[in-house]
């Protein structure tokens, strides 16, 4: 009999257990006409804040959206230049030049796949200039200032943000943190000496709740953390048309607010985070202990001591890649990976004249990770099942064979 296959992630089962309590967000929205705004939008603002710890919390169309808001909040403007990684979703990117300004790169720690603030630190000295008079930092190719950074918390895992604001603070510049992926994920301040949530550590912070994501609603959404009552006041702006008021608009803004059956599903959705964040973690440490003892060709996720990662994806690292990926889709296991091309490769960028070889360390990566199913609710036997294939696969000790009968 053929094993049954292991999606790269189910969203099926975790609506079907929720399906009554979903529901009644649908008959609400329609018994009180309240689609747009309104008091479901609230609730979950206040409680979406109350989970990360930040003053306020502005719900808006998609995680794109809160990127691009969060900027231009907080004063990114036109021929500016933004650093970010290129080991990204290009949604990061896309925020940044729909803000009006440039994005710039550096590259990412070998072991976390995060922003390495060793190379932003590099970049500030080598590549720019600090304008004395002007106090502020020039990239010298561009001539551009450099406004801001926008450090990702990829696949749930914080990125080192002690260094990242330290180097923000001396040379001028405004941290907004892509949260999109990073759900409750934590970060121990060594300089602070207190563990932080994702979200809480820049200017501003945006969130995705793409169906996918740890916190996920049924459609789009995205929401802006911040404690700054100015950036969310402009926020709010932004994301109704530039108005404050009806029809009085002090700026020219967008279309980007939450809907009200999103806003309601997220906050049933909310109260089961910390259990899925939890959950993901265990497959986590089952992974480790599972494969933990295959030999040097397979890299599994480092988590250092100062954080607490939320695994929204398992990224592996194995250098025959692709021939894994086609030997567990032949066993019915669903891959990913996140991200084949790094930005500044993409076509996209192509005029922003980067080359093969400019970040290194993102491009080794990008060659060789692949995503294995990850989700609340995968069972052991299924983790069992994956990691039997991945050390099939060649990437066994000789002694790492699993003792299917300690899972049993
Ligand atoms: C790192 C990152 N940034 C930004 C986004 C954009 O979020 P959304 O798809 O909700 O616009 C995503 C979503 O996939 C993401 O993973």
């Amino acid at each position: 009999m053929n094993s049954p296959s292991v999606p790269f992630l189910d969203l099926v089962t975790p609506h079907r257990q929720q399906r009554e309590e979903l529901l009644r967000v649908f008959e609400q929205a329609l018994d009180t006409a309240g689609f747009v705004g309104g008091s479901m939008v609230d609730a979950f603002e206040q409680e979406f804040s109350r989970f990360c710890g930040t003053r306020d919390c502005v719900g808006v169309g998609s995680g794109t959206d809160a990127l691009r808001f969060a900027l231009i909040a907080v004063g990114v403007k036109p021929g500016d230049v933004v650093v970010t990684v290129p080991n990204t979703f290009i949604a990061t990117t896309e925020a940044i030049t729909q803000a009006g300004a440039i994005p710039d790169f550096v590259d990412v720690d070998e072991r976390t796949y995060n922003m390495d603030p060793d190379q932003l630190l590099k970049y500030l000295q080598v590549q720019c200039r600090v304008d004395g008079t002007a106090g502020r930092v020039y990239n010298r190719r561009l001539g551009k200032p450099v406004t801001a950074v926008v450090p990702v918390h990829l696949y749930g895992q914080p990125a080192d943000m002690d260094h990242i604001l330290e180097l923000a603070d001396r040379f001028g510049l405004v941290v907004v943190e892509d949260a999109c992926q990073a759900h409750g994920a934590e970060y121990y301040s060594r300089k602070e000496k207190v563990w932080k949530k994702a979200g809480t550590m820049g200017k501003a912070a945006a969130f995705s709740f793409y169906p996918g994501k740890n916190l996920g609603a049924c459609g789009e959404g995205g929401a802006v953390t911040t404690d700054d009552d100015d950036v969310a006041h402009r926020v709010r702006m932004l994301r109704d048309h530039g108005q404050a008021q009806k029809y009085y608009h002090d700026l020219e803004g967008y279309n980007g607010r939450l809907d009200s059956i999103q806003a309601g599903i997220l906050q049933i959705k909310l109260r089961h985070l910390t259990a899925w964040n939890q959950q993901r973690r265990e497959c986590a440490r089952r992974y480790q202990e599972l494969l933990g003892s295959a030999g040097p060709e397979l890299c599994l996720p480092h988590e250092p001591s100062w954080a607490k990662a939320v695994y929204h994806l398992y990224v592996i690292r194995v250098q025959k890649r692709d021939a894994l990926q086609k030997h567990l889709t032949e066993a019915g296991i669903g891959t990913g990976i996140h991200y084949p091309i790094p930005l500044h490769l993409q076509k996209a960028y192509a005029n922003l004249g980067y080359r093969k070889g400019d970040f290194p360390v993102c491009e080794g990566a990008a060659a060789a990770i692949l995503s294995l199913p990850m989700y609340p609710g995968l069972g052991e036997e299924q983790q069992v099942r994956i990691a039997q294939k991945v050390l099939d696969f060649g990437c066994a000790n000789t002694t790492s064979q699993i003792s299917a009968s300690a899972y049993a």
